[in-house]
């Protein structure tokens, strides 16, 4: 089985340990393990005291009852049967499409967003037909093109909600045309929806709530700031679950004692962290917004309340995008995910939810490099 490389991933493992100004992570500021436990009372001496008499054997299975609880409440009418436990959103996209998708089988994938949605089902044997974002339509896809891709035998529609690099959210009243269109051929729907956009008028649903063959994919990763625990989820319907289970059993067995006490932790605090997320990623949005409205060089269809922005270079050839990105980071230590990575080059990624420092100062150097690059 042959797969193309990830390509923000080599990026980033050649890259993101050199950089002095990381402004290309997409993760919301990652919390410390005294600021999760921080959340509890007596810093966590409850938990700290529990953990500790624990075994670590393999623990529960399918993630424990607490966790899929927990997660549960995060949709409007889904069973804690129905979440299974995954190693990071990575897992639950691989879980979904490994279990789902074979050989000669029809995909429609969001192009481009996260790459896993598009190669696995390609590695698998899959034809993909991409359906194409346009930075001229808000980073949206046109419904008109989705209608003319599907067809009868259109396995499952991938997306990616809000879209990494962009920060672009499909809303809800979008989501439900593409619902329809899946509905009509029985097709899934599968939606990764790491990037959980941190504003109340953002008209945001997760695909379970709208569709019966809807299959939401998530993680700890983005929105909750703790990537380093490998603990993600996919959400479906009974019968699609019982599948994912059989597959389950051939990729991970569990997601480990430790990630799923700490995450199910994190989830019983999600009103405090998502608090603390929102303040993060509007102040440092602002701070983005007054660097690209004063940056002659530079624009912006501005995320919405997620953690991923997408810049254009105006003036760069786009051909030299992966060079400027190195050389930026070699010269001035300012660590950028370059577009070609996401096959839209002549523009970058810019994670802007990292500390303001870094935030202010990595822009900065953005801004006067790109004046001296030739
Ligand atoms: C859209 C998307 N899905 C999944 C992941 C990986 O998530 P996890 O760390 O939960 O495996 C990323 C990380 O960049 C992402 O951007």
């Amino acid at each position: 089985m042959k797969i193309a490389g990830f390509g923000v991933e080599e990026w980033l493992n050649v890259w993101e340990k050199s950089a002095k100004y990381d402004i290309a992570q997409s993760t919301i500021s990652s919390m410390k393990l005294k600021d999760i436990l921080a959340l509890e009372p007596d810093s966590g001496k409850d938990f700290l005291d529990a953990i500790m008499q624990e075994k670590f054997n393999y623990g529960w299975i399918e993630g424990s009852p607490s966790f899929k609880n927990e997660v549960a409440k995060l949709y409007e009418n889904m069973p804690a049967d129905n979440i299974l436990a995954t190693n990071g959103a990575t897992g639950a996209n691989h879980l979904a499409l490994y279990s789902l998708i074979e050989p000669g089988d029809h995909v429609i994938a969001e192009y481009p967003s996260y790459q896993q949605l598009y190669d696995i089902p390609k590695s698998l044997g899959a034809e993909v037909g991409y359906w194409h974002i346009y930075e001229e339509n808000n980073w949206y896809p046109k419904l008109e093109e989705l209608r003319a891709m599907i067809r009868p035998n259109t396995k499952m529609i991938a997306l990616n909600n809000a879209n990494n690099p962009t920060g672009t959210i499909l809303d809800r009243d979008f989501l439900n045309e593409v619902v329809k269109i899946a509905r009509e051929v029985g097709a899934y729907v599968l939606v990764d929806e790491v990037y959980l956009p941190l504003e109340s008028d953002s008209n945001y649903a997760p695909i379970v709530d709208l569709y019966e063959k809807g299959i939401s994919t998530n993680s700890l990763s983005k929105t909750y700031s703790v990537p380093g625990v490998r603990l993600g989820w996919t959400a479906s319907n009974a019968e699609v679950a019982d599948i994912f289970r059989k597959y389950r059993d051939y990729t991970m067995i569990c997601a480990g004692v430790f990630d799923d006490a700490l995450g199910a932790l994190v989830l019983k605090h999600r009103d405090q962290v998502l608090a603390r997320n929102q303040k993060i990623v509007s102040h440092n949005l602002a701070i983005l917004r007054e660097w690209v409205e004063n940056e002659p060089a530079v624009s912006m269809i501005y995320p919405k309340s997620v953690s991923t922005s997408f810049v254009k270079f105006n003036d760069l050839d786009p051909e030299k995008t992966e060079d400027f990105a190195i050389q930026l980071l070699k010269t001035k230590g300012v660590l950028i995910v370059p577009g070609n990575r996401f096959d839209l080059p002549g523009h970058a990624r810019i994670g802007y939810c990292t500390d303001e420092a870094t935030l202010r100062q990595g822009l900065a150097a953005l801004s006067e490099f790109l004046h001296e690059y030739k």
